[in-house]
């Protein structure tokens, strides 16, 4: 087990440790020289880290997703920790336990296959359990669906993340159904199984997760179509009316044009998908926030973009440390980095705003 984890750390800390580089970036000091601005990470976090002097000497000697070896001082830089690296060595993955570095669902990953497999067992609606089946004992299908994360970095942005999500709304559902009983819960339950079904080619995760080159091309909703249309082609006797349906559901998830759908959500069950997914993704949003916060000062996280706002930290609201420390608000929120082209402004808005 690597030590220490980013979660670990205190301000004012002599810092030596292994970390993997999220984030590269070489900007220049008013001479010209050169400073290093990385993020480094690990299974708990990340941390903005700086090299000021010598950047010149390290900076061909390793790239966004190596590991490296630093020593530095943890100082607070506008009330979050900023790692100032005195020294930084690459080190070969051959050295190093990945699991420490790559977040993992804290469930098992076939205990949570065989509550899918559970779920889609329980349904009564032949045709769509015969689909859901199909798509399941496919291995190319069902090993990416186990393993893939459900977004870059917005929510359930781990491997494991995705299945993890889909099970967290089948339990929504099996709720709100029980609420709202015209529901058809079969056509709302296949609706959140194949929802983000289209993930696991939109985003790479063998190492950092990223978007494939389809899934900037394409997207997921059509992407996971694209897979539903397949199996679909060898089940002839599916009918037609309740494949368009789906295939509704699926395209109208996000629930609004802006949010990347194409249509929006225009029966009960399709509207109730977009409402499970969303409450489910900004649940974990927000809880995630929460925990990775690293503000040093204050009743406030720092501002996310995801969510458009700062979270509040209940348990510093209603106990403050002595002396209390009075925060506000951040005034101004930090933006996130500017896009560098028109479509980059915009597909960065689109991804920022996705709600799953
Ligand atoms: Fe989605
Ligand atoms: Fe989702």
């Amino acid at each position: 087990m690597k030590s220490p984890y980013i979660r670990e750390l205190q301000a004012s800390q002599t810092v030596l440790g292994t970390f993997l580089v999220s984030y590269k970036d070489i900007r220049q000091k008013k001479g010209g020289e050169p400073v290093l601005h990385l993020t480094l990470a690990d299974r708990t976090g990340d941390l903005d880290a700086r090299m000021f002097d010598n950047a010149a000497e390290v900076l061909d000697t390793f790239e966004r997703d190596d590991f490296v070896r630093v020593k530095g001082l943890l100082q607070v830089f506008h009330n979050r920790p900023q790692l100032t690296i005195h020294k930084i060595l690459p080190v070969p993955e051959s050295e190093v336990d990945t699991s420490d570095f790559f977040p993992v669902s804290k469930r098992d990953r076939d205990e949570m296959f065989r509550e899918l497999q559970s779920w889609i067992a329980g349904m009564t609606n032949p045709h769509l359990k015969a689909l859901l089946e199909a798509i399941f004992a496919d291995e190319s299908i069902a090993a990416p669906f186990r393993s893939a994360p459900a977004a870059k970095t917005v929510h359930h942005n781990w491997i494991g993340g995705l299945i993890e999500h889909v099970l967290s709304m089948c339990h929504l559902a099996r709720f709100t159904a029980a609420h709202y009983p015209d529901i058809d819960f079969d056509l709302l339950l296949a609706g959140v199984i194949l929802h983000d079904l289209g993930k696991i080619r939109e985003l790479s995760f063998t190492r950092s997760i990223a978007y494939t080159t389809e899934g900037q091309l394409i997207g997921h909703i059509v992407i996971g179509i694209g897979m539903i249309e397949d199996k679909l082609r060898r089940i002839p006797d599916f009918p037609a009316r309740l494949r368009e349906l789906l295939v509704h559901m699926i395209l109208s998830h996000h629930g609004e044009l802006e949010f990347g759908s194409p249509k929006i959500p225009v029966f009960p069950e399709a509207l109730l998908l977009h409402y499970i997914d969303n409450l489910d993704s900004k649940m974990e949003c927000m809880r995630s926030l929460l925990e990775k916060d690293r503000t040093v000062e204050g009743e406030w996280t720092a501002y996310n973009s995801a969510l458009e706002r700062s979270a509040l930290k209940k348990s510093r609201f209603l106990e403050p440390e002595e002396p209390a420390v009075k925060s506000e608000v951040p005034a101004s929120p930090k933006p996130h980095p500017e896009p560098t082209s028109a479509f980059a402004a915009k597909l960065s808005h689109a991804l920022q705003r996705e709600p799953g």
